[in-house]
């Protein structure tokens, strides 16, 4: 451990005590936040852990657009996120003018905001979905046709997915575009015997190679169950630290060097302490926005979990 490491872990431990505060992380934060976080997840799970939470504070160590969605879900509760500049660039790629423009084009069409969006953007929406509920949200509805935001690469998947027809915005996340096919059959022949398993904001071809495509919590399960030893991931680099710890038995391969989150890998531990002690950097939605932006979350919540 780093020189003085301990003193900051153990600083900031008495700091959640003594505010009554929760630290959740992010599947793809540093290993260091991950190790001492109260709670680590996907995206949805933390929100939705931050809402039943008894804690005045949330110390979200995630994207803006996580810290946001706990604050629309649990608007009684002060959500810090330790570096307000860790945003999501494919959440930035459509702003609520953006989509409004899209809406006026198709009247009576259900917009599916994926939680990657603002909540302007959410507001605006029919509907939310993660990675790991896409196609079953886009099946509970009863319209025909969906607009699908914001990332191309997941809307695609879930096109082959579900009978209705999709439409949806040309956004993507930088850091999954990054890996190629040529990184996968690469990979693929340096360890036979592998299954590779990504992300559905990975491109169509690599997703076409891959024996598994689920979210980061689908992950975890598929690493525990597959009779694997050796497990090719297709995300970012974080997700590696639970992985090995839960799986001391198995191999764990990234097969790119760009699957790395520069805005996930922004927060450090003096960020958690100094936020907390200060208690700044506090994510807020407007009230008008966030009873418009709960309700496409609340109808997300509604549709059965049978996946
Ligand atoms: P999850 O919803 O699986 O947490 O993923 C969020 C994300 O940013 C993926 O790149
Ligand atoms: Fe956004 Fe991609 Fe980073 Fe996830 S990995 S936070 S989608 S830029």
């Amino acid at each position: 451990m780093r020189e003085g490491v301990e003193e900051l872990i153990g600083e900031i431990k008495a700091l959640l005590k003594e505010k009554n505060a929760l630290m959740l992380a992010h599947n793809y934060q540093r290993d260091e936040i991950q190790a001492i976080a109260d709670i680590t997840g996907d995206s949805l799970a933390l929100s939705q852990a931050a809402a039943d939470s008894d804690a005045d504070i949330i110390v979200f160590c995630g994207v803006h657009f996580m810290a946001e969605s706990a604050a629309i879900l649990a608007p009684e509760k002060k959500v810090i996120l330790p570096r307000y500049d860790a945003g999501c660039p494919m959440a930035d790629m459509i702003t609520a003018e953006q989509l409004q423009v899209e809406i006026d084009k198709r009247p009576g069409v259900p917009v599916v905001a994926y939680v990657n969006t603002s909540a302007a953007v959410k507001a605006l929406s029919y509907i939310c979905c993660t990675s790991a509920n896409a196609a079953h949200v886009v099946d509970s509805l009863t319209a025909e046709s969906v607009y699908m935001i914001p990332d191309r690469n997941l809307s695609e998947y879930v096109s082959h997915h579900t009978k209705k027809k999709m439409e949806w915005w040309d956004g993507y996340c930088p850091t999954h575009e990054r890996l190629t096919l040529a990184h996968i059959l690469q990979v693929r022949a340096e360890n036979p015997g592998s299954v590779f398993v990504c992300h559905p904001e990975c491109t169509p071809e690599v997703i076409d190679n891959a024996d598994y495509v689920c979210s980061t919590s689908g992950m975890y399960k598929f690493a525990r169950e597959t009779e694997a030893k050796t497990i090719i991931v297709g995300t970012e680099l974080g997700i590696l630290y639970r992985l090995k710890k839960e799986n001391p038995g198995k191999k764990f391969i990234i097969p790119s060097e760009g699957l790395i989150c520069p805005n996930m890998k922004l927060t450090n531990l003096e960020d958690v302490l100094e936020s907390l002690s200060e208690e700044k950097n506090i994510v807020t939605v407007p009230e008008e926005v966030r009873v418009k932006a709960i309700a496409s979350l609340e109808r997300m919540l509604a549709v059965p979990r049978d996946y």
